[in-house]
């Protein structure tokens, strides 16, 4: 097999465990123990199918904090919800953010987002599909979300938890895969946190670059300043 071969083999493997995290139904158990296989060479993977979801991600936060929040970037507190490796808290640090706490379900995901050494604290076995109950509400001024609102990961309402633990007048900005976004309520569940007064459409880049074969949208919300107390039950 010449180079070229080898590269494009091995690109096609990338996207092929990729294509196979999309098929894990949400259930916790199985994402922890796919991820546990997957942490030490998910970097190689992404790298090879061109994965710039978390460089977008931070310059959103980084473009948020310029034009809207008063305090410098080293003040600024961030959850990153759904970590894993830690490519998004490594773009933060580079553009000047210092307070980075992460969570994942995966403890070796969390694990490798520790050794970046760019996080303050990092969570593992945390589950974003139910509720956040070691993050107290109104905590973070700005929670991103990268890579997890995406097939057979994470359900639209754990967006709802998001917006919980972040501050009001504070951000949430998430990805979207494409495909995720069409077959999924993400939409009707954005409408809804709205019309509940939970949070506010910012901003929408829709059809962004994410990954080689597949866009996603990326979202930022606002927390109001009076935020109405998220009550409902989640199954
Ligand atoms: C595609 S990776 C994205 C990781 C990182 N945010 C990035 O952009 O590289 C998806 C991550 O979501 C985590 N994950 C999957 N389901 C989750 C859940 N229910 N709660 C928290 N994290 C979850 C996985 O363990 C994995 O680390």
């Amino acid at each position: 097999m010449n180079t070229l071969d080898q590269r494009t083999a091995l690109e096609q493997a990338a996207r092929e465990r990729i294509k196979d995290s999309h098929t894990l139904d949400g259930d916790a158990g199985r994402l922890a123990h796919f991820y546990r296989g997957w942490a030490s060479s998910y970097e190689l993977d992404v790298g090879r199918d061109g994965y710039c979801g978390p460089m977008i991600v931070a310059e959103l936060a980084g473009a948020v904090q310029t034009a809207y929040l008063a305090r410098q970037r080293t003040a600024i507190a961030i959850l990153d919800a759904g970590c894993g490796t830690g490519l998004v808290g490594v773009e933060l640090e580079r553009l000047g953010f210092r307070w980075i706490d992460g969570f994942d379900l995966s403890e070796e995901m969390a694990e490798q987002a520790r050794q970046t050494r760019v996080y303050r604290h990092v969570q593992g076995n945390v589950d974003l599909n139910g509720p956040l109950s070691d993050y107290p509400s109104a905590s973070y001024d700005i929670t991103v979300c990268c890579g997890v609102f995406t097939l057979g990961h994470v359900r639209p309402d754990g967006l709802r938890e998001l917006a919980r633990v972040t501050r009001p007048n504070g951000f949430i900005i998430a990805s979207t895969r494409k495909s995720y976004a069409e077959t999924t309520s993400f939409e009707d569940e954005v409408r809804r946190l709205q019309d509940a007064g939970v949070l506010v459409l910012a901003q929408c880049l829709k059809d962004s670059r994410y990954v080689a074969e597949e866009d996603a949208h990326y979202w930022v919300f606002q927390v109001p300043e009076k935020a109405n107390a998220p009550t409902e039950e989640r199954p």
